[in-house]
């Protein structure tokens, strides 16, 4: 395959970018779109330019560290799947491809197509954490039953990868899918509940002091996820939170409960 790629490239955080057209020849449609990137970076690298700087990682989709706006999406064009799962075979001979970073003030460009998602780890330290009791005498976790359509429920949630795409697709740069997948695998099971009050109210806290966008129920989060994670924890998370703020005093335990169905 022949390409045309545009590619966003900025020397650093505060330097100027621009898009920056890059002919790349003899691509297999086997290719990951990063081993695309890897061909062209190999030849800036032979004719002595600077290589072009993107985020990976597992490169299976599981760590959540690719990040490339590709086209206009988040992840490019497919459903569910990340960068580095997107192939070449889903482009034709000929095309010109669009590769932006993820665009959003809390994700600030670092170099090319690398942003600092280090607000994620912020919020994800406010309180997405089990605390656990090292006293000796420990309740083996899998001695407490959990109903199965919580724990799938729970699970799902816990399949966010943290890559951030979710803020790329929405229009008012939110952040709400991420945490509220974060908020919802502890908030359905029993082993969560110690700290739920403390957990929503921090961790949407954190969220809006790193200047993310408020959700307006566009739902671009959702199409775009790559883990699919649904709406249904961003309800969640709203009525965690508005549980919490109206509670009287903060961090006040909370006895558990069965959290009712989304
Ligand atoms: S909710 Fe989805 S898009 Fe957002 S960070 Fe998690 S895996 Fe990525
Ligand atoms: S490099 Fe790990 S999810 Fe893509």
């Amino acid at each position: 395959m022949k390409l045309t790629l545009k590619i966003w490239r900025q020397a650093g955080p505060k330097a100027k970018g621009q898009m920056v057209d890059y002919p790349v020849d003899g691509i297999s449609e086997d290719m990951s779109f990063l081993e695309m990137l890897d061909v062209l970076n190999d030849k800036l690298i032979l004719e002595g330019h600077e290589p072009i700087a993107f985020d990976h990682d597992c490169r299976e989709g599981i760590c959540g560290a690719c990040s490339l706006f590709i086209d206009g999406r988040p992840h490019g064009p497919g459903r569910h799947i990340t960068t580095c799962q997107l192939h070449m075979r889903r482009f034709q001979d000929g095309d010109v491809i669009h590769v932006e970073p993820w665009r959003a003030k809390a994700f600030p460009v670092i170099k090319d197509l690398v942003v600092d998602r280090s607000a994620f780890d912020r919020i994800q330290q406010a309180g997405g954490f089990v605390s656990v009791n090292t006293n000796g005498n420990l309740v083996d976790a899998n001695a407490i039953p959990v109903p199965k359509a919580d724990a799938d429920k729970a699970f799902d949630a816990a399949t966010c990868i943290g890559c951030g795409a979710c803020v790329a697709a929405c229009p008012n740069s939110s952040a709400m899918l991420f945490v509220s997948a974060k908020v919802s695998q502890f908030a359905l099971l029993p082993q969560g509940r110690a700290e739920a009050k403390e957990r929503a109210l921090n961790m949407v806290d954190q969220m809006d002091a790193e200047k993310f966008g408020n959700c307006s129920n566009i739902g671009a989060c959702e199409i775009e996820c790559p883990k699919d994670i649904s709406l249904e924890n961003i309800a969640r998370l709203n009525r965690e939170y508005l549980g919490a703020a109206l509670s009287e005093e903060k961090g006040a335990p909370v006895p558990f409960h069965k959290p009712k169905q989304a």
